[in-house]
Parts: C-alpha cells; structure tokens; sequence
C-alpha cells in the first residue's frame, strides 16, 4: 500500500534507535514523522500540530504508553494509535484496546509485520473520516431541507390560501379549484419533508416523542375530517368505523395524526375512483388473536407481548393490492412496491417508513395485508394508557 500523500506520524519512544529506525522506514515508506521522547512531549506536540497516526511506546519513563493514550482521548483527539512494546502479551493488548488503540505490535518488528498495521490503521482512520464528513453532509442537507424548503412552501401556501378565500377580490369555483389543488401539492411535499425529517431524528436516535394518554378517537375523527375533500375530488367514499367506549391510547399525538394522515394519503392515492376507504378503530376483542396474525417482518417493541389491552387501528382499501413478496419491504426507506400506482402520483416512497418506526416508537407494532384486485388494509396495534382494561 502506498502512503498518502500528508499522512503524519508521530512517534513516541524514549529509546533513540528505535524512534530512529522507525522514523526512517516509514519515511521511505512515504510518511512525513515527527519524534517525540517521552509522554510530555509528545502530548505538547499533539496539542499544537494534527497527526494522523501516534507509534506510541507503551513502556516509557515517568509517563506509561496507556496513560499517555488516555490522555489523548481526554483531550478530545481521535487521532488513531498504535501501540508497541517488547513485552508482547494478550493482556496487555485488550489493556491498549480498551484504552482506545487500533492496534498494537510487539518489538522488535519486522518491517513486514509494521508497515502493513501502520497502512490498515491510516486507511480505517479516513474511513472514519469519510463517514464523519458523511454524516455531517447529510445532517446539513436535512436541515437545509427543514428551514430552506419547507419554510418558503409554507409561506407559498398561505398566500396562495388567502388568494383562494377571496380575502384579495372574487375567486369563481374554478379558480377555487385550482387554487385549492396547488395548496395540496404543496402540502404533499410539506409531508414528505417531515417524514424525511422524522426518520432522520429516529435514526439518529434524537427523536423525542410525547407519550400522553389520548382518546384515540379524537384523533381519527380530525385526521378523517382532513380527508374528506380530497376523498370527495377523488370520487373515493371515505367512512369511518370507531368502536364504542375506546379505551385511552398512549401514543403521541403527533406522531398518531401523521401515521394515519400518510395511510390515508396512500389509501386515497393507490385506490381508483368509486374505490372505498374504511378507517376503522376499535378495541380488539382477543390480543393473542391478534398477535398471532402479525407478520414476521413487523418488528415487536418490548413489552408488547405483555400488553393486556390494544386498540387496532386499521386503513382499508378497495385499491389495486399489493403483491404479497412486497408487503414486507414497502416499510422500508425509498421503496415502492412495483406495479401498484394506479394513478401516477409519485411520492418518495418515505411514508411507511416514518409509519413504522413512529408506531414502533410508541411501542406498537403495524403491518400490511393485501389481495391484488381487491385492496390493501394497513393494520396498527397500539398500547392502550398503562395497564388498565385487559381485552
Ligand atoms: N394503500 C395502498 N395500496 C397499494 N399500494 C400501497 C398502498 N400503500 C402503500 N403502497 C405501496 O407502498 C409503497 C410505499 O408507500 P409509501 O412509503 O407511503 O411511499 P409513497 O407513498 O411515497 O410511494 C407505495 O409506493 C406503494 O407501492
Ligand atoms: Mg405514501
């Protein structure tokens, strides 16, 4: 492997011949080093210069290797470090490991054994790097896409909404149409945005959810309501199905509309006109029963299994199905089941991703069940408030 080109090295070894040694084959090798005698000195030369690598001695006067390797991490450097020492032992190996060294080689070494470690160290150090930068990259993408897109659509809807109501001179119903229809488009993109959103933060574990008790209910009622229009333009019939008495759900209310706001938005988008939607809630009579029924791809949060009471909450369509080998996968990030679009819409293939891991997250499990031809129904359990009602 071949060096590259500004890698530098540091190296800690209180014998001169062997930092010599050391310094002059990896020189050939192609690196650029700089030696240090003791702990000290190497720890003020890390604090002014950036090293990609430390050889780092682990036998040394006054200051060991696997303190001065502490102090490096202390200090905030990820800086990768390999150790060396003559008294080569597995102890002392998982000791330099634990303390945060890539590696480790015994002296005296072949040039066979050194230069192939201090090249794996370096390549995994820009590898991690890479990833770093990555990340970073993608963490200032979603936020350009929260403040730099959604703000301005946001904007253009409500002026395009005051436009619609008149507020600025007479509007004719067909105008209102039109007007309504861009205020759709636009709100489409608003929830794609979020759901990019929403599955970044899971991922990145920094979604916050507010876990209250909820009449479950209320919240199909006002998603549903949402709906009708768009149902009415579509020439869908969208009905309702609550069961009486519902217990209280332990959801976040939030997350709960958007899951249902994006079944819906599926529901109505895969269904052909005179189609029918049901979205139903109700408390499930027998909870085995429905466990049993849950497919092997739907992932089951701890404390499910012990759940004495759910509230099933269902999507069901007259839409075109979706073939059974795709039901597992269009829960996945970006996928869309091939086929299904009866009316080419788009989408980002985003929004059973967000529905699962917001279900997931409150501790519910959802699925899938299809007939091609007949529809789809998209199924959610969800924990009812503590333990109280068994089914
Ligand atoms: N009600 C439904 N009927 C038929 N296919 C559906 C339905 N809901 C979801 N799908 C399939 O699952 C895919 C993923 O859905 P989703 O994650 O919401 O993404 P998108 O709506 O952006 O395509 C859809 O592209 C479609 O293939
Ligand atoms: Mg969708």
């Amino acid at each position: 492997m071949k060096a590259q080109a500004a890698e530098r090295i540091l190296i800690v070894d209180d014998e001169p011949d062997i930092a010599l040694i050391l310094k002059l084959h990896l020189e050939d090798a192609g690196y650029r080093t700089v030696c240090a005698q003791d702990g000290d000195q190497a720890l003020a030369i890390l604090a002014e210069e950036e090293f990609d690598l430390v050889l780092l001695d682990f036998r040394m006067p006054r200051m060991g290797g696997v303190e001065v390797l502490q102090r490096i991490r202390e200090s905030g450097s990820d800086v990768a470090v390999i150790m060396m020492t003559a008294h080569g032992s597995e102890n002392l190996a998982v000791e330099c490991m634990k303390s945060g060294a890539l590696d480790y080689f015994p002296k005296p070494f072949t040039l066979d054994d050194m230069l192939p470690r201090v090249a794996r160290a370096l390549a995994y150090r820009r590898a991690v790097r890479e990833k770093q930068r990555l990340e970073e990259e993608k963490a200032d993408f979603v936020s350009m896409l929260s403040h730099d897109l959604k703000n301005p659509i946001t904007a253009v809807v409500g002026s395009i909404d005051i436009v619609r109501e008149g507020r600025l001179g007479p509007v004719n119903a067909e105008q209102a149409e039109y007007l309504q229809s861009a205020i759709d488009s636009c709100n489409e993109v608003v929830a794609m945005i979020d759901n990019l959103l929403d599955i970044h933060r899971f991922e990145a574990g920094r979604m916050q959810m507010n876990i209250r008790d909820h009449n479950p209910a209320d919240i199909v009622k006002a998603v549903a309501d949402k709906f009708a229009r768009v149902a009415e333009h579509e020439q869908i019939k969208l009905s309702l199905d609550l069961g009486r008495e519902l217990p209280l759900v332990a959801v976040d209310r939030t997350a709960l509309t958007r899951v249902i706001a994006n079944l819906l938005a599926n529901a109505v988008k895969f269904t052909p006109e005179g189609g029918e939607i049901v979205l139903s809630c109700r408390r499930t009579r027998d909870c085995d029963a429905q466990r049993s029924v849950i497919p092997p791809y739907a992932r089951i949060p701890g404390g499910f299994a012990a759940q004495r009471c759910l509230v099933r909450l269902s999507v069901r369509d007259t839409g075109n199905g979706i073939p059974s080998e795709e039901l597992g996968n269009i829960f996945e990030r970006f996928v869309q089941a091939r086929g299904t679009s009866v009316r080419e819409r788009g989408g980002a293939g985003l929004g059973l991703a967000y529905c699962k891991m917001a279900v997931e997250g409150m501790g519910g499990v959802i699925w899938a069940a299809s007939e091609i031809g007949k529809g789809s129904e998209f199924i959610a359990l969800l924990p009812c408030q503590g333990e109280a009602g068994a089914c």
